[in-house]
């Protein structure tokens, strides 16, 4: 086919375009060019509109003029080895941003025998956001394209792992449903995939769970302003992880966002956004730099009820890996998880879940309370904890405790009530103003049973007071729990490291 043919062709269509009065531009143009119909029945050479560069190393990228063999091995294309295709997002300012070199190069180093190819579609992702939200069928047309070509090659689409952050994860998606014939992408991995005008569409609209084999999504940035927000909130893959609930993170301080904005003017807003935007990458950079500290994650109802502490469970797949050491067990219904992080990297954190009884309370007291642990390894040192309601009768507790070290097995525990201010002074004033005060009852709490489950170790240790039959704990005082001598370890599964 001549390249007057495709002049000819590019004119028709767009005036094409005109005639139908298709609002707006020439992406849209772009769009009905490349039909579903014209799309890859195509003997005259494909024009796409994206770049696709090989990743060598450093900072050493190998440009494919064109998705034959030649241009491939030429730019050092392995087809033995695994493929993993990474897609940027919306662009602000038309520069790659620095994560996605940084991606490529954590996988190249940590993986070694792979295939390391980078998406540039700057071109359609720098413009306004709803014109380049027009343009990711497109990109997901090309990139559904090379990995057709790779298939007539004998290189099976299994064989690749899409990874694309905010518009470059529905961009992911569109190219998995682009793809012809029954074999399906082996894996997809959305980072913080974009929520504005994706939000609640139907599946073939956005990225969804039957684009790949496998697809799992890092959700960080899905709090909500004017009902908008940046990151989806939706499940959209097998396994959706929800780090800090998903909808903002650790170490991106949005009560400063104001003072941003006053300070650099949009910039600041732009800074605030992107941290926890982008910490969906740097979580998968992490899991592919600290083998030894894998983030473990738990299914759970919703953020609320992961906070009580009562999602650390790991039977039935309930959790998982985040980030690219996930298993990749598929299950019919898409799974959301949660856990907490660190505010740097590495993120991991310990997860325990503290269950306490409180016998034959009377009065209703605030409890706030100081509690240590002490384990094999290290100890937790003085954690405060203020419960959210009033203590009343025969209650059990339970909270989350999230900790950055691994303390082992857990060996003692100390308890101290701290009262509330309040009851420390009204104690001191009866016991000043009424000098046989002392003889009534001191407050006191009753402790009936302590346990703590770690997530990490999904083993669950009892705790009893030292002094046999003695769990009463008077304001400030200090009592010291040990293991109960009955108990031994229930759930031994060490498999979730
Ligand atoms: C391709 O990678 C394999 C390892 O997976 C290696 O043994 C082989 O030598 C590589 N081929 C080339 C041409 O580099
Ligand atoms: C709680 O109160 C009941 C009855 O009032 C009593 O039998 C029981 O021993 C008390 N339990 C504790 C742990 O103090
Ligand atoms: C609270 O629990 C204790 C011990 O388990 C029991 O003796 C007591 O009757 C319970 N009190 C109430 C009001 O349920």
């Amino acid at each position: 086919m001549s390249l007057v043919k495709i002049l000819c062709c590019l004119l028709i269509t767009y005036h094409l375009c005109e005639g139908r009065k298709i609002k707006g531009n020439r992406a849209v143009c772009l769009c009905s060019v490349t039909s579903e119909s014209d799309f890859l029945k195509v003997q005259e050479p494909y024009v796409s509109s994206t770049v696709f560069r090989l990743f060598v190393e450093g900072e050493d990228t190998c440009t494919l003029d064109s998705p034959q063999l030649h241009a491939l091995t030429a730019c050092g294309f392995n087809s033995s080895n695994p493929l993993i295709i990474i897609t940027h997002g919306w662009s602000v300012d038309g520069m790659m941003e620095s994560w996605v070199l940084r991606l490529a190069s954590t996988v190249k180093k940590n993986l070694v025998d792979i295939n390391v190819i980078i998406v540039d579609w700057l071109s359609l992702a720098h413009q306004h956001y709803p014109i380049a939200v027009q343009s990711t069928r497109t990109v997901g047309k090309d990139i559904a394209h090379l990995l057709q070509s790779l298939k007539e090659l004998q290189y099976p689409v299994r064989k690749a792992h899409l990874i694309g952050y905010s518009l470059g994860a529905h961009i992911s998606g569109f190219a998995g449903s682009f793809l012809e014939g029954s074999e399906k992408i082996g894996r997809i991995t959305g980072l913080d995939p974009a929520g504005p005008l994706f939000e609640g569409m139907s599946p073939t609209d956005r990225l969804s769970p039957d684009d790949a084999e496998f697809v799992d999504a890092i959700h960080t940035f899905t709090h909500e302003r004017m009902g908008l927000s940046v990151g989806i909130k939706q499940a959209v893959a097998h396994y959706d992880f929800y780090p800090n609930g998903g909808d903002f993170q650790p170490g991106c301080d949005l009560q400063n966002i104001y003072e941003h904005i006053a300070q650099y003017g949009l910039l600041g807003f732009e800074q605030t956004v992107k941290c926890a935007h982008e910490r969906s990458v740097h979580l998968f950079i992490d899991s592919l730099l600290n083998k030894d500290k894998q983030s473990t994650a738990y299914r759970c109802s919703d953020n609320s009820a992961f906070d009580k502490g009562v999602c650390l469970d790991c039977r039935k797949n309930r959790c998982n890996i985040l980030g690219y050491n996930i298993n990749k067990v598929r299950t019919g219904t898409s799974k959301k998880l949660y856990l907490k992080t660190r505010p740097r990297m590495p993120y991991k954190l310990y997860h325990y879940q503290f269950r306490i009884q409180f016998v034959n309370q009377t009065e209703r007291i605030e409890p706030s309370l100081t509690i240590s642990l002490t384990g094999t390894k290290e100890e937790s040192g003085d954690l405060h904890i203020t419960l959210p309601e009033k203590i009343s009768i025969n209650k059990t507790y339970t909270f989350l405790i999230t900790l950055d070290k691994d303390l082992g097995e857990l060996m003692m525990l100390k308890f101290q009530w701290e009262g509330s201010v309040l009851w420390k002074n009204v104690w001191n004033r009866v016991q000043t103003i009424i000098p046989w005060g002392g003889r009534m009852r001191k407050p006191q709490l009753t402790v009936g049973r302590i346990s703590v489950k770690a997530g990490e170790t999904q083993e669950r240790t009892s705790f009893c007071a030292m002094e046999n039959d003695v769990q009463h704990v008077e304001v400030s005082e200090e009592k010291v729990f040990v293991r109960c001598t009955d108990s031994a370890p229930k759930q031994r599964r060490r498999k979730h490291n």
